[in-house]
């Protein structure tokens, strides 16, 4: 019998105990044929059609990055429009599960529709990064293990906000929103630090999705006496609410702010100078300096035809960074689910917005700030200025019950070349390490 020293017992366990720990999905990576299929459930048409084809687009520059190969297969988009209409996207969830088999799901944009897709990505058990509706009660009383967000909830952008606008604009304040459940939860948010703050509703109102004339709503802020509006519009609702809003005469007497999707790059260029001025709360803008923006911003423009990223790229941008990595970690073995979640629950990393994380307790993204912008006229056109911030603004999940993510595996340190199990305690890149390592020598 061979004599078995420290040094190579070691060394057999550690990848022994690897072997194990790793499991079926790494010993059976490249047994899965075919491309991994990936069913985007978005507004391809309708009020909100600009904002799926900017998340389309933030993907496929992801993807194009990775000559449309990760982990040995084949990426495939199956894109389905869900024509801005609950049924219809419940439909087409259905038939990417059920019919087409895909392996990850994203979209949609609509807080409705993502509220109606829900029990049937949970109950099938089918990974959803959604890539844009804010819906909170997704990261609240109707979380699932199975439902990511790279986007933001409804809360993120507006709750900084409400405290904000009381001290720097106005304590008079006339709030407006499309009537549906993000206007609601968006609004919602906004009040939530404004009255602590002083600040006085002095109106509020809820046209329909879609409104083309808001003439009357306009008339009622007139009246009202309000020194600022404070309003969530988006796609081509917030073209016509911006404009309408100048054209009115209300722009100079009345401070017009809100949520950051009224004066996004997709809606900027058809307002033009009547966003100017404009202030709202987003966690992007397309001028911030740091080098993955800069260089996403480059590579975004010199893909589509100069086109300004907006934050709906940023989220289609960091939806398929998601994928790419969680696909990579697995070897593109996309069976073994409960592993995926897993590795999408660890994803970290650099995203056009800052350091991008989800918050284990709800699986909502961790928006690491806030900016609040100024529409102003700036080297390149119109834009929003970033003129102040709110750090690590976390959704408060309330209501949410995910199961704890599981402890690190045991051979965190065995599997790293040079340590094997010990009794010295060691960290690695900021994760805690259950196991006691040592150096070997
Ligand atoms: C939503 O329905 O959740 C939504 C739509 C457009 C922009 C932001 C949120």
């Amino acid at each position: 019998m061979a004599h078995v020293t420290r040094r190579n017992f070691l060394g057999t366990a550690s990848l022994a105990a690897a072997g194990a720990a790793m499991g079926p999905w790494v010993r059976r990576a490249g047994a899965q044929a075919g491309p991994v299929k990936i069913g985007l459930v978005l507004p391809y048409s309708g009020v909100y059609a600009v904002l799926g084809e900017s998340i389309t687009q933030g993907m496929e520059l992801v993807f194009a990055r990775e000559n449309w190969t990760v982990g040995g297969r084949k990426i495939e988009m199956i894109k389905e429009d869900d024509e801005m209409q609950p049924p219809v996207g419940i439909r087409k969830t259905e038939k990417l599960i059920d019919s087409d088999k895909v392996d990850i799901l994203t979209g949609p944009v609509h807080s409705g529709i993502l509220m109606g897709m829900r029990d049937k990505v949970h109950n099938s058990k089918t990974i959803l990064i959604v890539s844009n509706a804010g819906a909170d009660a997704i990261s609240r009383e109707r979380c699932s293990k199975w439902i990511f967000r790279t986007s933001f909830s409804n809360w993120q952008p507006n709750q900084p906000m409400g405290e904000w606008v009381a001290k720097h604009v106005s304590k008079d304040v006339f709030i407006a929103a499309p009537n549906y459940q993000a206007g609601k939860d968006q609004l919602g948010a906004f009040k939530e630090t404004f009255v602590p703050a002083g600040g006085k509703l002095v109106g509020e109102d809820y046209p329909k999705l879609g409104e083309t004339d808001y003439a009357p709503y306009l008339t009622k802020i007139r009246q009202s006496g309000a020194k600022a509006v404070y309003a969530f519009f988006s796609g081509s609702d917030a073209v016509n609410f911006v404009k309408q809003y100048d054209q009115f005469g209300l722009k100079q007497s009345i401070k017009l702010t809100g949520a950051g999707f009224l004066t996004e790059p997709d809606v900027l260029p058809a307002q033009g100078k009547s966003a100017l001025g404009v202030i709202t709360g987003h966690f992007y803008t397309p001028l911030l300096d740091n080098p993955t923006n800069q260089r996403f911003v480059k590579e975004f423009q010199a893909k589509f035809g100069g086109k300004m990223p907006d934050g709906f790229a940023c989220q289609g941008y960091d939806t398929a960074e998601v994928i790419v990595r969680a696909l990579k970690a697995v070897n593109g073995n996309t069976q073994d689910k409960p592993k995926l979640v897993e590795v999408i629950e660890k994803s970290e990393f650099d995203s056009p917005r800052g350091r991008f994380r989800f918050d284990p307790k709800t699986h909502n993204v961790i928006q690491p700030f806030i900016y609040i912008r100024e529409v102003r006229e700036v080297a390149g056109g119109i834009n929003n200025v970033p003129i102040d911030r709110v750090a690590n603004v976390t959704d408060p999940g309330t209501g949410c019950t995910l199961p704890r993510p599981p402890p690190l595996p045991l051979w965190t340190c065995a599997a790293r070349p040079g340590w094997s199990r010990g009794d010295d305690p060691q960290r690695f890149r900021g994760s805690a390490c259950r196991v006691i390592c040592l150096r070997r020598r």
